[in-house]
């Protein structure tokens, strides 16, 4: 009788599991269309319902064939066996789980891109260096009272990549890469200028941003502050995303032109160093402009993609993207051990979140960004990442001379 209702007890699990991850991926793949998120929010409603609904529905249907079938404890035998009201709310969920399991083994399995590596990771406790809180007046102010949220810090990690073709002039580049600050004035511009202040500290060769700027377009007053101070020998060069996409994007581009950054929208700029050559292009779609056209007849440019999706990874890799940038998806702004992150926008649901990827010939980092329209960070910390280019066939030594050499290079432009 105690093995029968562990199994009514590991059936009731799964089904409780199975809702809970079928709902968010539905959202996922609702929200990465584009669409505005006023007409999602009413498909959102089936999410809202379904997982509170579906739960008592697989409880009640165990509990019900329980008390009508006192002479067995089995529930769960009967529940699988047997078509009955419960038959859709019980295939709905079982369909859930085999997508969590999918994703679970998906996520192990997942290759590291060639010669990753974490060389250093810092976090910052913002909240504690200003010797304040940076909250400000904007909306969600409850979910900062959320016991372990982390968006008041962030981390600052240095990630090496290696590419078999780099030119040997590129090789240790350093390239900051920034996403998603989401101005929306919850938390304060003085969180935002201490990121800025630490990114700048890296002095980077090569400065991008890839999207989801302001959340309020008043706040585009703060743009001095911040990016404005950022400057690299190479450039800053950005796209906008679908957050920015509501807003007005007119004046912001405007206003980044002013502040030295470049707009790679729907374009390709071109940077030399040296005998080495970049190719820096920039997809804002499906939100908004065209796809970049890289000059794929050059076979000796580095081809770096600003993408705010992640979801544009196979056409990055059809048209020979060495390097690819994204954001969007912010981690999942709540991580659950072993589980791991339950909403991302991506029609690819969480499977993009956040990250490093690689599928020939492309690598992909996927920053979770610095901030969001909702300011819940649980172990998700907001993250800002100096990305190095390493020429795989070189040899430490040789890195090394390269290191001490390249502090007397200049640009070309
Ligand atoms: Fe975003």
């Amino acid at each position: 009788m105690i093995v029968d209702w562990l199994i009514n007890l590991l059936l009731l699990s799964v089904g409780l599991l199975g809702n809970a991850w079928l709902w968010p991926a539905y959202v996922n793949r609702l929200y990465s269309l584009p669409v505005p998120s006023e007409r999602l929010d009413r498909f959102r409603i089936l999410h809202d319902v379904a997982m509170f609904v579906v739960p008592i529905l697989l409880l009640g249907s165990l509990v019900q064939i329980r008390f009508s079938h006192p002479e067995g404890t089995l529930a769960a035998g009967i529940v699988l066996a047997n078509a009955g009201w419960w038959t859709l709310p019980w295939a709905l969920s079982l369909v859930g789980f085999g997508g969590l399991i999918l994703t679970i083994t998906t996520r192990l399995l997942r290759a590291q891109p060639p010669g990753y590596e974490l060389a250093t990771r810092e976090v910052v406790d913002v909240e504690q260096e200003l010797g304040y809180r940076p909250q400000g007046e904007g909306p969600h102010q409850r979910m900062l009272k959320v016991p372990g949220n982390q968006v008041f810090t962030f981390e600052r990690n240095e990630k090496k990549f290696s590419f078999p073709n780099l030119h040997k002039d590129l090789n240790e580049l350093t390239i900051l890469h920034l996403s998603d600050l989401h101005f929306i004035g919850t938390l304060d511009r003085s969180y935002f200028e201490m990121v800025c202040e630490r990114a700048a500290s890296w002095n980077p060769d090569l400065i991008v941003f890839t999207g989801d700027l302001l959340d309020r377009q008043e706040l585009i007053s703060w743009l001095p502050g911040t990016l404005g101070k950022l400057r690299a020998a190479l450039g800053c060069y950005y796209i906008l995303g679908n957050h920015d996409w509501h807003l007005n994007c007119g004046p912001i581009r405007q206003q980044l032109l002013e502040l030295g950054w470049k707009d790679c929208a729907g374009r390709v700029q071109e940077v030399n160093y040296h005998k080495g050559k970049i190719q820096i292009g920039g997809d804002e779609r499906p939100w908004m402009g065209k796809a970049p056209e890289f000059d794929t007849s050059d076979e000796n440019a580095f081809k770096l993609l600003l993408s705010h999706t992640p979801d544009n990874f196979s056409w990055a890799q059809q048209q020979g993207v060495d390097l690819m940038l994204s954001g969007h998806n912010h981690g999942g702004q709540v991580v659950l051990p072993i589980i791991g992150p339950l909403y991302s926008p991506s029609r690819y649901g969480v499977r993009y979140a956040g990250g490093e990827f690689y599928s020939s010939p492309t690598t992909m980092h996927v920053s979770r960004g610095v901030s969001g329209k909702h300011p819940l960070r649980i172990n998700c910390r907001p993250e800002i990442t100096l990305i190095h280019l390493i020429k795989s066939t070189e040899s430490i030594e040789n890195i090394e001379t390269e290191r001490e050499s390249k502090a007397v290079l200049v640009p070309v432009n």
